[in-house]
């Protein structure tokens, strides 16, 4: 069956991939498309609305990315999105200016003037900025619908050819209408009719990894994560014993992960084998302290030892991932996003590797993830994990990795992980940890001057982690983990809380 789409067009933004699941997450299909894919197959493809993401770019530069002109004929509806926005009212006649005061994070968006796209949105309320540039003359049959403190043209709209602009970003939670600034798009103004569900997705794969695996076998490296899990017991699904699953314990893991996750993949059925390689990836990281070497180590290791075991299955051809699209975009497999880290699961991997990939989950998000894993009957403890990098607490240890410091920040982390689920934030927050920092501070126990370590915990709110921000505890709680620590774990003189969000800071701290 062929569904018509909400095309989202890609300009190089870091939320495409989030703009057009926000759209599945309301029902209705969505598709990604380059922004300069030819008009002729934009059409073929009889799209209820467009939506153009944002991007890095600047409309006034050379080489700014611009959709075929003929777009604005289609008879569709537009919605552009911060660089989306400037689009059209550059390509519809208005003016785009570099903006004296740049926006970045929350700013109160006030509407001028009603219409069906704040249905059911009160006047005003708080939206997520992240522009540089803005509008400085609207184009002919464009109004103002709303402004905020820095942009005089927040909202814009042509009501009669439907075409909407946002300069802020309505696919991110942080604004705080922005899933029904988007539904009041699809369905007031589009007209969309709902043709879209997950359960809808997980056969299609199961199908789709039937006729791509075909006899052959495939292998599988699980972390205990959920990523991972979820997608080997879709894979385990479509072909049975032909997945073989190995958990790699690197050394790098919590305290009692390793049991846990063992105790956790067997109660799924999964046909799993454990290889202890600690001693090999710890000796590589001896002296090693910029995080993307890290990283590098980490994922080249993994795929050597990965290799090696894989070795033993025979008819093996393909290599099953649990790559999700924010590892993509922040690994900068998008063509036109930046490169922000190198997350070792996509790109670490080396070149001359003999497997080809199967990643059933690059297109989606966390959460949708955890939606498949109830739809394959997976527990909620499973599910409910936070996640957890893959070059483990290697990142979490800022500067050399040793097993000292392994030591110390397993504890810690463990101790603020155990206070998080006796107190039920465990489940509020999106992912919760201990960092240990490379330096020393002065206190004093027992009338002894002391020169110790610092821990810093991170805990962060979060749907996909993309963008996030830090956890309100009660003073209490964080009183009672800092006590815990100082009391338990020797050789930490002090606790700090990390209040930064996400962006400017990112989740981790390498
Ligand atoms: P950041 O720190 O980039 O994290 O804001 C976003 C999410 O990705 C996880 N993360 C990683 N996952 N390999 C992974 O598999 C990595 O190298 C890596 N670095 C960060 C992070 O824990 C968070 O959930």
């Amino acid at each position: 069956m062929k569904r018509r789409p909400i095309l989202v067009v890609n300009f190089g933004s870091q939320y495409v991939q989030l703009i057009a699941r926000r759209v599945r997450e309301l029902g209705v299909y969505s598709e990604i498309i380059h922004w300069d894919t030819p008009i002729e197959e934009i059409r073929d493809k009889n799209p209820y609305g467009i939506i153009f993401s944002g991007g890095p770019a600047s409309v006034y530069s050379k080489d700014a990315p611009l959709p075929p002109r003929e777009i604005y004929d289609l008879g569709v509806p537009i919605l552009g999105i911060c660089y989306g926005l400037q689009v059209i009212a550059h390509q519809l006649g208005g003016k785009v200016e570099r903006s004296d005061h740049q926006e970045y994070g929350r700013a109160r968006l006030k509407v001028l003037k009603r219409d069906p796209i704040f249905e059911g949105i009160p006047d005003e309320f708080d939206v997520w900025m992240s522009h540089a540039d803005k509008v400085s003359q609207l184009p002919p049959n464009f109004e103002t619908l709303a402004v905020s403190d820095n942009s005089p043209h927040a909202v814009i709209a042509s009501k009669d050819r439907r075409f909407y602009g946002f300069q802020f970003h309505p696919e991110v939670v942080h604004t705080v209408f922005g899933k029904e600034l988007l539904s009041n798009f699809i369905y007031r103004v589009c007209g969309a009719k709902r043709n879209w569900e997950m359960g809808d997705f997980v056969e299609e794969k199961i199908e789709e990894i039937r006729s791509t695996v075909g006899d052959s076998h495939v292998i599988a490296a699980l972390s205990g994560g959920v990523d991972s899990t979820v997608a080997s017991v879709l894979v385990h699904r479509a072909i049975g014993d032909r997945l073989h699953c190995f958990f790699i314990d690197h050394g790098l893991l919590r305290l009692g992960e390793r049991e846990e996750v063992e105790r956790n993949l067997r109660s799924l059925g999964l046909p799993l084998k454990v290889v202890d390689a600690g001693d090999i990836f710890l000796g590589r990281l001896k002296g090693v302290e910029d995080p993307e070497q890290k990283r590098k180590i980490i994922g080249n290791t993994f795929i050597e030892i990965f290799e090696k075991e894989a070795k033993s299955v025979k008819g093996a051809e393909f290599l099953l991932q649990g790559t999700l699209y924010p590892d993509v975009v922040e690994s900068a497999g998008i063509k036109g996003s930046a490169k922000i880290k190198t997350h070792h699961n996509v790109g670490g991997l080396p070149e001359k590797m003999n497997l080809k990939l199967l990643e059933p989950f690059r297109e989606l998000f966390k959460d949708e993830v955890r939606e498949i894993g109830k739809l394959l009957g997976i527990p909620k403890e499973i599910l409910g994990r936070h996640p957890f990098p893959g070059p483990g607490l290697a990142i979490r240890i800022i500067g050399e990795v040793n097993r000292e410091d392994l030591d110390i920040l397993r504890k810690a982390d463990a101790i603020f992980i155990e206070e998080l689920k006796r107190e039920g934030f465990y489940d509020r927050v999106w992912q919760a940890f201990a960092v240990l920092l490379p330096i020393r501070s002065v206190g004093v126990m027992g009338d002894v001057r002391t020169y110790e370590k610092v821990v810093a915990l991170r805990a962060v709110e979060s749907t996909d982690g993309m963008t996030a921000d830090w956890f309100r505890f009660p003073p209490d709680f964080l009183d009672k983990v800092m006590r815990r620590i100082i009391n338990e774990v020797r050789g930490v003189g002090r606790v700090v809380y990390d209040i930064s969000s996400k962006p400017p800071s990112t989740i981790e701290w390498e």
